[in-house]
């Protein structure tokens, strides 16, 4: 039986590689072995993005181009934060409509690193990812929980609370657009429990398991049933060749969402082949 939701194989770079980096990369990545990947992606199985710094966004998009004529796979080049207007004064942020007045069209919206490190709110979160839903972007919302709060047994309240607080849930039309945006996979959601992130930890398939059909259960309760099914719903933290198999096996673990691993080019080969295989 053939899996009903696309993989996708994102990284995020975070702060690293910059144009000449990102630039040998991709020179990397078309020299690495990518069989069957490009028929995955061809058929639209399977999906690349790589969320980048800004700085690189010219010199990957044009990289990511090349790439993708040579070896017949789209990576979708993106940014790893989007704000909730779009100008103003406010000073280095990107809105959408910037960002795609240069071909930019994915974002990253929520991260953890965001979250913990400058002051990230739900509401922020919320306001970002239905701005940039609105303009046309393809949205990945980052939820997941501390290892605090995973050991006091309140991981499942955490997630709840952030898909509650990033989530339209009044509005009607909100709503509609949110489902219609799952749907359509411009909308996708991140599990990325926070003490797996760069830490080497992973959490093992049944935890990234659990959490996934906790989060899609919630999309259908909120969103409706449709929206849940079609829902792509990456794991992230400490994603690497060696155990992204085993987690691609779990049924509601539809991709990933690497950091480390997705900066050097034979990791993310190996990862996009893993991907094809998982998409078949
Ligand atoms: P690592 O894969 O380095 O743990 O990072 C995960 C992450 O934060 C991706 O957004």
């Amino acid at each position: 039986m053939s899996r009903a939701r696309p993989i996708v194989i994102a990284g995020n770079w975070k702060m690293n590689h910059g144009p000449k980096a990102a630039r040998a990369f991709f020179e990397a990545l078309a020299g690495e072995d990518i069989l069957g990947v490009a028929e995955a992606a061809g058929n639209g199985r399977l999906r690349a993005i790589l969320y980048v710094p800004a700085v690189s966004f010219a010199a990957a998009s044009e990289a990511a181009a090349a790439f993708s004529k040579r070896a017949e796979i789209a990576v979708a080049i993106g940014s790893q934060n989007v704000h909730w207007k779009d100008s103003g004064a406010f000073t280095a942020e990107l809105s959408a409509p910037l960002l795609m007045e240069i071909g930019i069209t994915h974002t990253l919206v929520g991260h953890s690193e965001r979250r913990q490190f400058f002051g990230e709110t739900d509401a922020s979160v919320r306001d970002r990812t239905a701005f940039a839903l609105d303009q046309g972007m393809d949205v990945t919302l980052c939820v997941g929980e501390t290892r605090a709060e995973r050991e006091s047994g309140r991981t499942e309240a955490v997630l709840l609370a952030q898909l509650a607080g990033a989530l339209p849930q009044s509005d009607p039309n909100a709503r509609e657009r949110a489902a219609k945006a799952l749907i359509e996979g411009r909308l996708r959601i991140a599990y990325e429990p926070v003490w797996a992130i760069g830490t080497g930890l992973t959490a093992t398939p049944a935890q990234a398991q659990e959490a996934h059909a906790l989060i899609r259960r919630d999309l259908a309760a909120r969103l409706g049933a449709q929206a849940a099914q079609n829902a792509v719903i990456l794991y992230g933290g400490s994603v690497t060749p060696a155990n992204v198999a085993e987690l691609l096996a779990c049924p509601d673990v539809d991709g990933g969402l690497v950091g480390g691993a997705s900066l050097k080019a034979p990791d993310y080969a190996a990862l996009l082949r893993a991907g094809a295989l998982a998409a078949r």
